[in-house]
């Protein structure tokens, strides 16, 4: 079954302070189907500020970790895009039980209060299968019939991952015990404006502007997917959301080593010339990262569109305004 247009009258975005929540949002907005979009996230999210006097958004300040937060939910959305989670590789290695705990709980809460009522798209991540392809050759690029797994309970790296994957079973639960209809989409690698610090790119940019030229782990490969071609998939995602779960991998084929997307960034910034030095990867880095995003192209008929020179670029103006 194909959902209507009408799901997207009143869609509630959880995380929607948050980098890609917040672009989501102003894609909503663009849409003449979308009524009013309930904006969730932490009090005092400094992205919400934005949506805050527009009369089709309703900013509500929730913690999702706590139970009682859904009395705070309205009962009149027509779809949730689960989004809420605590990400940032940093994080997963200082505080590994916060990130665990908030990137499950928001997902449980939602489910308890729409899991019997509408459709829900649930964010997750290529990190579910990172060890799979590590450690059990699983393919590259890798399409959504992979095994998840984690390398190791031990491994604080992995706190991040299995709380995403737990967020897959949450939903597939939901979909089997409440018949709610689901979509899990596992973004790969999003960058692109106000996407934050804690990332490769923001973390390079912002050292090259302080003349160190230092990449970590630069021929490991991943392939950046820019945020406004995320949030294309991710609303495609919910018209295609069902009781058997489907899964998108949504993700660029455009891959590129670590060391040629920071050649690519200082030729943006038109620092070409610099020698760029070479540091080892952090333990648990995944050597390559690529999706195979036919699944979402045949079914979303949604494919990535931008290329990365131009959407550093874009990242660069949208930094420098
Ligand atoms: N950015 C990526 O490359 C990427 C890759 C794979 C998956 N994802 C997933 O996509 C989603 C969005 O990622 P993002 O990069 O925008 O992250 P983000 O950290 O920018 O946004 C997440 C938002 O969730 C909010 N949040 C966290 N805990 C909450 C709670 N208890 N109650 C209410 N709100 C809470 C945060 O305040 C934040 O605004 C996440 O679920 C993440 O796991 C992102």
């Amino acid at each position: 079954m194909v959902l209507t247009e009408k799901v997207l009258q009143k869609p509630l975005v959880t995380g929607a302070g948050g980098f890609i929540g917040s672009h989501l949002v102003r894609e909503l907005l663009n849409r003449s189907d979308t009524q009013v979009i309930y904006c969730v996230d932490l009090p005092n999210s400094k992205r919400l500020k934005e949506f805050e006097s527009n009369p089709r958004v309703k900013v509500i300040e929730l913690n999702l970790n706590s139970e009682s937060s859904i009395d705070g939910l309205p009962s009149d959305a027509t779809c949730v895009f689960a989004l809420a989670a605590l990400n940032g590789t940093s994080r997963f290695y200082s505080k590994p039980f916060t990130v665990f705990e908030s990137s499950i709980f928001p997902t449980l809460n939602v489910i308890r209060k729409y899991g019997e009522l509408i459709p829900i798209v649930y964010s997750s991540s290529s990190e579910v299968y990172a060890s799979t392809v590590t450690n059990f050759g699983g393919a590259i690029p890798t399409s959504e019939s992979v095994i998840p797994s984690i390398e190791s309970i031990h491994n604080p790296r992995w706190s991040y991952a299995a709380a995403k994957l737990a967020g897959e079973v949450a939903i597939n639960s939901a979909a089997i015990e409440f018949g709610t209809n689901c979509s899990i989409v596992r973004y790969h690698n999003v960058y692109g404006p106000d996407m934050g610090s804690d990332h490769f790119i923001p973390d390079f940019v912002g050292r090259a502007k302080s003349g160190v030229f230092e990449v970590i782990g630069a021929l490991e490969s991943r392939a950046f997917l820019n945020v406004l071609d995320a949030v294309q998939g991710t609303i495609a995602a919910i018209y295609h959301a069902k009781e058997s779960v489907p899964i998108y991998h949504l993700g660029s084929n455009q891959e590129l080593r670590i060391l040629d997307a920071a050649q690519i960034i200082l030729d943006e910034m038109g620092l070409g010339d610099k020698e760029i030095n070479l540091v080892p990867s952090r333990e648990g880095s995944v050597a390559r990262r690529v999706s195979d995003s036919a699944k979402a192209k045949e079914v979303l008929k949604w494919e990535s569109k931008i290329d990365f020179r131009a959407g550093i670029r874009n990242y660069l103006d949208s930094e420098a305004s």
